[in-house]
């Protein structure tokens, strides 16, 4: 049955030119943390079919302030675009060798948001499922620690499998606690069991 308000999304995502809903996800995250705010040079991994990147694009015309110096971003999938100041690989985010030699390519040693998007192929047994997920996140999240700065912020989305608990409760331990907050968007699609680890500032 079509949920009605999910369509809505999809509808509006059409007519304000995005290539996805999840912008909107996005959207909602930037407005309720303000994480973008300040921002120099923003990572974007798992990011096909890049709204996200659409969105971070506009951000400088959004406030009449463009301080976005770079975006990079990384997703298994060759995608061409051309946007100002966005960087795209086609790399898969978990082979750490190449990505650090992509970012000290572009003279990138620190990074003030990091968003990720990630879905996995899933096969639909919630347990399998639930550990690629984490197993997936789990791999990335080194990058975090070598190159967010102490002040950086990063939105990471998560399934709510077995384990998402105890990913929480890792991260709050390795950053301040009170800064690692979890959001799900009103954009998200009501039977999804995505939601997003928020590390505000
Ligand atoms: C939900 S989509 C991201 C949507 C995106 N944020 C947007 O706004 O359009 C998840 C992406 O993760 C990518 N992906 C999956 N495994 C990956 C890997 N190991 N390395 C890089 N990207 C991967 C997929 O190709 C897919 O495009």
């Amino acid at each position: 049955m079509t949920n009605w308000w999910d369509e809505w999304y999809t509808l509006r995502a059409k007519k304000e030119w995005y290539l996805a809903r999840s912008a909107y996800k996005l959207e909602e995250i930037d407005k309720k943390y303000d994480l973008f705010k300040e921002a120099k040079v923003v990572l974007d991994i798992w990011c096909a079919p890049w709204s996200w990147l659409q969105y971070i694009s506009k951000l400088g015309q959004k406030r009449g302030t463009d301080q976005l110096e770079q975006v990079i971003w990384f997703d298994i999938k060759p995608v061409s675009i051309m946007l100002p100041k966005v960087v795209t690989y086609a790399q898969d985010i978990t082979d750490r060798p190449w990505v650090s030699k992509i970012l000290e390519d572009h003279n990138i040693h620190t990074i003030d948001v990091i968003v990720s998007d990630m879905a996995p192929d899933t096969i639909g047994m919630s347990d399998i499922d639930g550990i690629r997920s984490i197993w997936l996140i789990e791999k990335t999240l080194r990058m975090y620690d070598t190159y967010l700065k102490d002040w950086g912020r990063f939105a990471i989305k998560v399934f709510m499998w077995p384990w998402f608990e105890e990913l929480i409760r890792d991260l709050r331990w390795q950053y301040w606690h009170k800064n690692i907050v979890t959001f799900k968007p009103k954009s998200c699609r009501k039977k999804s069991k995505e939601i997003y680890i928020i590390k505000r500032y």
